[in-house]
This record gives C-alpha cells, sequence and structure tokens, in this order.
C-alpha cells in the first residue's frame, strides 16, 4: 500500500466524522416512520431515532429518497437485556420481484450471549448469499457505526469502518449486480422468535417489552450529493492491504456462517461468485 494512500484514507475518514459532526443528518428530514404507530419515534429534535418492539407489533421507518450507489453510515444501539427472538433489520432495498437488496440483520439473544450480525445481498430478486458473524463488541453498550459502500465494483460492509464482508462485482462471471435500481433504506424491530434465536429455541420474552433500538448519525455520501473530491473517495473506494487484513481477521474469529463454505447446501457446486475470491 502506498503511504499516498494511507494517508488519503486517513483524510477522508477524518473529513467523514468532521461532516457527521457538523451535517448529522436529521431523521424528520431524510425518513419517514412507516408502521408500528407511536412505537417509532423521532427525538432530540430529529437527531436520533427509536424503534421498539412488543407483544402487539413491531415499528420500522424507511429514507425519503432513494440512493444508486455511496456510502451509507448510521449509528445503532441494539435492544438490551433479554433480546431473544428480536431481529433489528437495516438494509438497503428496491422494490419489485426482481428487486435488489442489501441487508444487516440483528438477531437477539438471552442476556450475555452473543447477538448473530446476518448479512447478505440480493441482485435481481435472488438472494441466499447468507453470511454471519459475531462482533467483537457488546452491540448494546454503546453505538457503533454500521456501513455499505456501494460502488460500481463491490459492496462491502462495514462495522466501525472496519470491513466484514465484500461483495465484488461478477457479472463477468453471468452474476448479476446491483447497478440499476436505486434503493431506500430501510429498518424494523420485529418478532421472530420462530428462527431467529437459537433457531427458534428461545423465545421472546414479553415480560422484558417494549424491547427498543436506537439510531443516530445517519449521514450518506452520493454522487448527487455536493461532492468534493475527498466525498467521493467511496466511488472508487476498494479494500487496500490493511483493510484487507481487517477483513481476514474478521472472518477468521468472528464469522459463524458463509454460504460460501456450505458444501451440503451446494451439492452442484458453490455459486460463482464464490470462486472469485476466498475472502467474499
Ligand atoms: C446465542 O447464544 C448461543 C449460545 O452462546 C449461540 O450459540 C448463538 O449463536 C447466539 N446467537 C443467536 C442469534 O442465536
Amino acid at each position: 500500500m502506498s503511504s499516498a494512500r494511507f494517508y488519503g484514507v486517513s483524510i477522508f475518514l477524518l473529513f467523514t466524522s468532521s461532516i457527521m459532526v457538523t451535517h448529522a443528518g436529521n431523521f424528520y428530514q431524510d425518513f419517514d416512520l412507516t408502521w408500528g404507530d407511536h412505537r417509532a419515534k423521532i427525538l432530540n429534535g430529529g437527531q436520533m431515532l427509536t424503534l421498539s418492539l412488543d407483544k402487539a407489533s413491531g415499528s420500522g421507518f424507511k429514507s425519503k429518497k432513494e440512493y444508486l450507489f455511496g456510502r451509507i453510515d448510521m449509528q445503532l444501539k441494539l435492544v438490551a437485556g433479554n433480546s431473544a427472538g428480536t431481529v433489528t433489520a437495516y438494509y438497503l432495498s428496491s422494490e419489485g420481484p426482481t428487486h435488489d437488496e442489501i441487508d444487516f440483520e440483528f438477531l437477539g439473544n438471552v442476556t450475555g450471549d452473543p447477538y448473530i450480525l446476518h448479512t447478505n445481498v440480493f441482485t435481481q430478486g435472488k438472494g441466499n448469499r447468507e453470511q454471519q458473524f459475531y462482533l467483537w463488541f457488546d452491540p448494546t453498550r454503546n453505538f457503533h457505526t454500521y456501513s455499505i459502500i456501494w460502488n460500481l465494483q463491490r459492496i462491502i460492509f462495514l462495522v466501525d469502518n472496519i470491513p466484514i464482508r465484500e461483495f465484488q462485482n461478477a457479472e463477468v462471471m453471468g452474476v448479476p449486480f446491483p447497478k440499476n435500481q436505486p434503493m431506500r433504506i430501510y429498518s424494523s424491530l420485529w418478532n421472530a422468535d420462530d428462527w431467529a434465536t437459537r433457531g427458534g429455541l428461545v423465545k421472546a420474552d414479553w415480560t422484558k417489552a417494549p424491547f427498543t433500538a436506537y439510531y443516530r448519525n445517519f449521514n450518506v455520501n452520493t454522487r448527487s450529493s455536493t461532492s468534493s473530491l475527498v466525498d467521493s473517495a467511496w466511488e472508487t473506494q476498494g479494500l487496500d492491504p490493511m483493510s484487507r487484513r481487517k477483513l481476514r481477521w474478521v472472518q477468521k474469529y468472528y464469522m459463524v456462517y458463509n454460504y460460501c463454505s456450505d458444501s451440503k447446501r451446494f451439492p452442484q457446486g458453490f455459486p460463482p461468485e464464490c470462486r472469485h475470491s476466498r475472502f467474499l
């Protein structure tokens, strides 16, 4: 890695974090609360959003705008305590039967047991590309930043700026890549105790309801946003050797499931994008 490039990336990170402080997105401006009535709330003059779930219903929100490529950051603090059976989904999606989708889903657990971060990529309506991870921190104690970098070459999932997954554009191998359908940002908190925690063995404990997840510091860089040179780093951003080392560290020590190594599931051979790289 050239030091100039590393320097550039550091400056970029400094710069985006200062943007987040000075121009933190406003939830009133950027999002609509879509379901769950009073269970979804915007607070602190638009600086904070909360979703909650009780026995009767979950709740959700979506972005007013659609985005085609970009870097999207959100800070989340997940349901604390006994969150078994709850799922907090945070994702980008277009609409229709051949939609594209980029997913983070946080599967809750009983107090003291780890959340699973479930990820998936849908292209042209087809998913089945799950990768799951434990996190290297307790996601319920503090806010952490979950980001998606989406450009023409790849999609990178990041947690606190550490890449956990890369989905490369493998169109040359006949794998569709999301590049024509603009996506909205969605999030919802819902009851999935039929499958989420230890495969559905552990049910939600409704005596602990309502369950609440917190959101803040939404930040988006897209082509349409007034972009300076530093702002548009995401457009060509890939993984430099240091980021790739971090990705390997996460995949080695924290990965729970990878569809690309589930040979039982693909007896006829792995999907073509799995051959692209050892570290998808
Ligand atoms: C919950 O904790 C159990 C026990 O440590 C673990 O096997 C499981 O992967 C954890 N996460 C979920 C979402 O089930």
